[in-house]
């Protein structure tokens, strides 16, 4: 079952309703981003991140792999699995202590790996309706 959670016609929807997303986050959460390129999790992500409070400039991890954010009111380590090719890469820029961490994990094409994602991470689906709109929806 799957609830639908977001609709955002616009960039500027999608950042606020990563905003607002973020007022329930607490220290530990895992959030799962799923869907098609270019379905909005990047501008979804920059929304959470400021509205955790970070006032760092967000930009897309897809070739760092991981950003992080740390001026707000939880730090944010935001990752991208689009171009990872094994799971050791991850382990090996410490993975397992960003999960430690009292941060909250954003993880955009995280089905790439499902497997590394902690059990009661919260998985999202993002796709784009055939009138332009972006759903995101809860699994
Ligand atoms: N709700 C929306 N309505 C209209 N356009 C949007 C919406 N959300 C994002 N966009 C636009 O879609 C494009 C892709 O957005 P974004 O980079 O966030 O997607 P993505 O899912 O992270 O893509 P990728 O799979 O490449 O990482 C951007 O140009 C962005 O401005
Ligand atoms: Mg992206």
């Amino acid at each position: 079952m799957s609830d639908l959670l977001v609709q955002a016609s616009s960039e500027e929807e999608m950042l606020s309703a990563g905003e607002i997303f973020a007022r329930d986050l607490n220290p530990s959460d895992v959030v799962a981003l799923c869907g098609q390129l270019g379905a909005g999790k990047t501008h979804f992500s920059k929304g959470i991140v400021s509205g955790l409070g970070a006032v760092e400039p967000v930009t897309s991890p897809t070739f760092s792999l991981v950003n992080e954010y740390r001026t707000g009111r939880l730090p944010v380590f935001h990752f991208d699995f689009y171009r990872l090719e094994e799971a050791s890469e991850l382990v090996t820029i410490g993975w397992d202590d960003y999960l430690e961490e009292d941060g909250v994990v954003i993880v955009e094409w995280a089905d790439k790996f499902q497997e590394l994602l902690p059990e009661e991470t919260i998985w999202l689906d993002l796709s784009i309706r055939e009138n332009g709109v972006h759903e995101i929806t809860r699994q």
